[in-house]
């Protein structure tokens, strides 16, 4: 069976996180399409959410995981795709509700704001969670 491919992008405040990330993914057995930044020079974050967001909407994987120092301003530029739905989270209860209810399709970190260890833990909860559809459905169908 093919590996799933997870895309994943962020500027220079998160770019150290990335690299962890990248590497928890490979563990846990995903391929991983990282498309930048490749190093801490000073980027424009909304370029990589743009990047990341074409990836999807190409088809070259159907999740992804976006970072930035907050999370935050590549959280705005992600959602201003109509087929992105991108959840900054802190924590993996988040994480979880975000899948059975957002059917968030991008999660999204704080390089600066986030220990590498609950970012790891919202990783691993955000894959391994279904959308609940039901009354979630209609709701998520709003949002495009
Ligand atoms: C970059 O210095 C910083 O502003 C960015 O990583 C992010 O935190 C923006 O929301």
């Amino acid at each position: 069976m093919n590996k799933e491919c997870i895309v994943i992008a962020s500027d220079h405040g998160g770019f150290e996180m990335k690299n962890s990330i990248k590497k928890e993914l490979f563990a846990l057995g995903y391929d991983v399409l990282d498309v930048g930044t490749n190093n801490t020079e000073s980027v424009d974050y909304p370029d990589y959410a743009n990047a990341l967001a074409d990836k999807i909407k190409s088809g070259h994987a159907k999740t992804g995981i976006l970072i930035c120092g907050t999370g935050i301003g590549i959280s705005i530029a992600a959602n201003r795709h109509a087929h992105i739905r991108a959840a900054l989270v802190h924590d993996a209860l988040s994480a979880r509700l975000t899948r059975q209810h957002n059917d968030a399709n991008v999660l999204v970190l704080g390089g600066r704001t986030t220990g590498i260890e609950t970012a790891k833990d919202c990783l691993a909860v955000f894959l391994n969670t279904k959308f609940e559809g039901g009354r979630h459905a209609k709701r998520v169908a709003k949002l495009s």
